[in-house]
């Protein structure tokens, strides 16, 4: 598959406009979503064996180390598919409380020299409300595959200083359907979003988000979600204490480390295009920040690390870091659909994990 996927299907897709593309891959992996027979047949073939050890985090079990991270699959159209691939996890999203645009296109770019991709997409969704109809009609938490996330994010027209209310109503729409949940404060595509991981403002957020899970467990049968921070690779030392002191105040589930970087070095030092860059140049940033989250945080707050993973050694890396779990994206652009099974199968091997 990695021959095929490389030395046709990707000299194909290379030829399109990214978006254009991503498009296409959606709309097919959809269909396979749907397919009764097929999908389930490949999730028996390509997941790890049924004996193996699940990994065990934030009270959920996941039948391996390897996630989609979000952005792939924003309007939780073609999930079920990446089960079929071999993925531990996905992460849908992110969404918003309102439906909205995104940024004029273009907006994603690929760099295939440096394993990189750069995107300003804008948080281009279907809003919580149609979002939260699609998953409804499919099977819901405890009864999935894979633990399914689910990544909210401020609307674009919502100001600062009513982002609570905002992530308040996806919260709501879409916390029934989530096996975790996770707060976007780190895209660099929304104006003043990042402004949202410093202090008072983040602790607020979260300690309301946090309120809102309680309220659900005082519903009959009620149950509360794990809810996961996703931070920027940007931050400086002390930025990220501070916000590491906060999520452990309020003894939040774990945290995911990182979203893409505004960062432009090296090769990217005179790029004139905005947006987050994602892929290889992002990769050692995010695993140092993940060291600096285990040992700050003495292991125990749970690290998803996502940034430049392509490869088992790049993964192996944030996990000896100390992240339990590991998310990609722009690696499956470069490698291929099945890089997740590949790597999940090379951790579970070395970590013993096969049965
Ligand atoms: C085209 C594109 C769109 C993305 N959209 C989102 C998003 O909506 N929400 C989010 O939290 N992260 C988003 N991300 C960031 C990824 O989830 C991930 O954190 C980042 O790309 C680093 O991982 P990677 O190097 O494996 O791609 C996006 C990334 C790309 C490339």
């Amino acid at each position: 598959m990695s021959f095929f996927y490389k030395n046709i299907l990707k000299p194909l897709f290379f030829r399109l406009d990214p978006e254009h593309a991503h498009e296409l891959v959606v709309g097919s992996l959809s269909l396979l979503s749907k397919t009764p027979l097929i999908r389930p047949a490949m999730a028996a073939f390509n997941q790890l064996p049924q004996a193996s050890k699940p990994i065990e985090a934030f009270g959920l079990k996941f039948p391996n180390r390897v996630g989609l991270a979000a952005g792939f699959d924003k309007n939780a159209k073609c999930w079920p598919a990446f089960e079929a691939l071999g993925f531990g996890h996905v992460e849908i999203g992110t969404v918003t409380a309102l439906a909205q645009p995104g940024n004029p296109k273009p907006r994603m770019f690929r760099f295939p020299e440096h394993e990189a991709l750069l995107n300003r997409m804008g948080f281009n969704n279907d809003g919580a409300l149609e979002v939260a109809q699609r998953l409804e009609t499919l099977p819901g938490p405890g009864q999935r595959g894979i633990p399914l996330g689910i990544n909210i994010g401020k609307s674009k027209v919502a100001p600062l200083d009513q982002a609570v209310e905002d992530y308040r109503t996806s919260f709501r729409a879409l916390a029934d359907y989530a096996d975790y949940l996770v707060v976007n404060v780190s895209s660099p595509n929304t104006p003043d979003l990042r402004k949202l991981q410093e202090g008072d403002r983040l602790r607020e957020l979260l300690s309301e988000l946090c309120r809102e899970n309680e309220v659900r467990l005082e519903k009959a049968g009620g149950v509360r979600r794990p809810i996961l921070l996703k931070i920027a690779p940007d931050l400086s030392e002390g930025e990220l204490d501070d916000i590491l002191q906060i999520l452990i105040d309020l003894k939040l589930d774990g945290i995911i480390a990182t979203n893409t970087t505004m960062s432009r070095e090296g090769p990217f030092k005179d790029l004139n295009e905005a947006g987050g860059i994602s892929g290889m140049p992002v990769c050692v940033k995010s695993t140092e920040i993940i060291a600096r989250i285990a040992k700050q945080t003495e292991g125990r707050l749970p690290i998803i690390g996502a940034g430049g993973i392509s490869s088992p050694d790049t993964a192996q890396a944030k996990i000896d870091a100390g992240a339990t779990l590991v998310q990609l994206y722009s690696g499956m652009i470069f490698e291929g659909p099945l890089l997740g099974k590949r790597i999940a199968r090379s951790l579970a091997t070395s970590f013993g994990d096969l049965q």
